[in-house]
């Protein structure tokens, strides 16, 4: 069974940022498939690590859309994805000091599972009819 499954309650109906959310609940749902049947090491590590680059570079899709139009709330937007990046920082410091050890990744994926919800929910679906009033499709 998935972490996470996809719902209209993520829509935010702008076709790239669904589509990068999609693949975010995607990546995150091999991270703890990986953990949960046992896949070793190196599959964890990968999954682990395409879910931390995708998630970089969907912030910077958001961030460079917030920007180009001109988001009224684009500081504190960026500030989530912000403490987001450190909070993975800070993980990535204690699995390294673990030895790998992978609890440490269900930890996070479950942690990762509820900031994805709320953020998608509570803060992406806020910029969205922003951007679709600047015409952003
Ligand atoms: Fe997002
Ligand atoms: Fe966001």
């Amino acid at each position: 069974m998935s972490l996470l499954s996809w719902g209209s309650l993520f829509e935010t109906k702008i076709t790239e940022i669904d589509n990068q959310h999609k693949r975010l609940v995607d990546l995150l749902n091999q991270v703890h498939d990986a953990v949960r049947n046992n896949k070793g090491e190196e599959i964890m590590n990968k999954a682990l690590s395409d879910l931390v680059n995708y998630t970089k570079s969907h912030f910077a899709t958001e961030e460079r859309l917030m920007s180009q139009h001109g988001y009224p709330d684009y500081n504190n937007h960026k500030k989530e994805h912000e403490a987001l990046g450190e909070k993975v920082q800070e993980f990535q410091q204690r699995y390294a000091k673990s030895s790998k050890d992978p609890l440490l990744v269900q930890e996070l994926s479950i942690f990762l599972k509820g900031w994805l919800t709320n953020h998608i929910v509570g803060s992406d679906k806020k910029y969205a009819p922003f951007l679709k009033g600047k015409g952003v499709q």
